[in-house]
């Protein structure tokens, strides 16, 4: 089969399709025909090999694995204890925290982060609800416990995280505030924002507002950036690790009543992973959700989506289709 692979760690030219044998279901598990998968920053940051940390992981010298974890796509064949699927359903999901879905083919177990995709919808509309919906829940509801009621501010309210985040949120009856540049102001209304701040023009911790979860989706702000703007008993999430929140963790647990959490959807336990994909599911069946997908790029321009990704600025999910 085709898959994508990486000849060293470094810029977007680094990638190439390149010939690899077709995995073997084990027999608890199905082989996924990936039609659509998706890239983020997650994707860039494995390519270049930062924190270098991730390279006592990922290999030394370049990357060794099948990069992309979210997919969709159809069962091509399944192992011999497989119940719950069968050839040709149509599925969605995650092999977080692994790897291996830029590619035609990729095994996962039947009981691992996998659903039937809702009849109308689309490959890539199931791709980026597995990535950046999963994203979105796990923080909003697993993390923060979202009640109805409370004031959210969305930090990167247009991009991939932040444009499920606004709808999860807005769903669960919150108070719902997106940030982001002004050419993305109507997005963000559309997706049901009670309001929108675009940070080219005003900066929100001048404003004088604020909320109960700050949810900084883009990771570009710090908790000592929002804390003004936390409510008494507030809560600051971000995506994006770093030494500064680390240590605003340790601190938040011990003093005051603000609190500063990172999580990360691969260092959930499977079990929650899967239930939430399976909320997820209904959300999307219901038309409850929507995935806006800012650009969709043919596999064998991987570079090209990678490089759409570095801008710092794609709108939604980027996906690239196989097949
Ligand atoms: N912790 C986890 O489990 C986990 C999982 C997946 C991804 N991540 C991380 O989460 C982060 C976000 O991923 P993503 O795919 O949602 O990002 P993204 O889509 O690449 O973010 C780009 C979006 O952010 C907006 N933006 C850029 N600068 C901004 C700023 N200063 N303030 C507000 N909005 C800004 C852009 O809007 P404009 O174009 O209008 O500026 C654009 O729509 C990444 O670092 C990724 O690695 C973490």
């Amino acid at each position: 089969m085709k898959a994508v692979a990486a000849t060293e760690y470094g810029g977007p030219e680094v990638l190439g399709l390149y010939a690899t044998p077709k995995p073997t279901p084990k027999p608890d598990e199905v082989l996924v025909r990936v039609r659509a998968s998706t890239v983020g920053p997650a994707n860039s940051a494995m390519r270049e090999g930062r924190p270098f940390p991730v390279r006592f992981f990922s290999g030394i010298r370049r990357p060794t694995s099948i990069p992309g974890d979210a997919f969709a796509g159809e069962i091509a064949a399944s192992g011999r204890e497989v119940t719950r699927f069968a050839v040709g359903d149509r599925v969605f999901g995650t092999t977080a925290p692994d790897s291996g879905a830029h590619a035609e083919y990729v095994c996962v177990p039947e009981d691992g982060t996998l659903e039937l995709t809702p009849a109308d919808v689309s490959d890539a509309e199931a791709a980026a609800v597995a990535d950046n919906g999963l994203t979105a829940i796990l923080f909003l509801h697993d993390v923060a416990d979202l009640q109805p009621g409370q004031s959210v501010l969305v930090n990167g309210a247009s991009g991939g995280i932040g444009t499920f985040a606004v709808q999860l949120a807005t769903h669960v009856g919150a108070e719902v505030t997106g940030v982001c540049s002004t050419r993305n102001v109507d997005l963000v209304r559309s997706l049901g924002a009670h309001a929108v701040v675009d940070y080219t023009t005003t900066d929100v911790a001048e404003i004088g507002e604020t909320y109960d979860v700050i949810f900084d989706a883009v990771g570009r702000g710090s908790f000592a950036g929002f804390e003004d703007a936390l409510n008494p008993g507030g809560l600051y999430m971000t995506t994006v690790p770093s030494v500064g929140i680390f240590l605003d963790m340790a601190r938040t647990r011990l003093v005051g009543d603000r609190r500063a959490v990172f999580a990360a959807t691969g260092m959930k336990p499977a079990s929650v992973r899967k239930q939430y994909l399976g909320e997820l599911r209904e959300l999307l069946d219901d038309g409850v959700i929507r995935s806006v997908i800012g650009r969709r790029y043919p596999v064998a321009e991987i570079v090209e989506a990678h490089r759409y990704v570095d801008t710092g600025h794609k709108r939604g999910t980027a996906v690239v289709t196989i097949g």
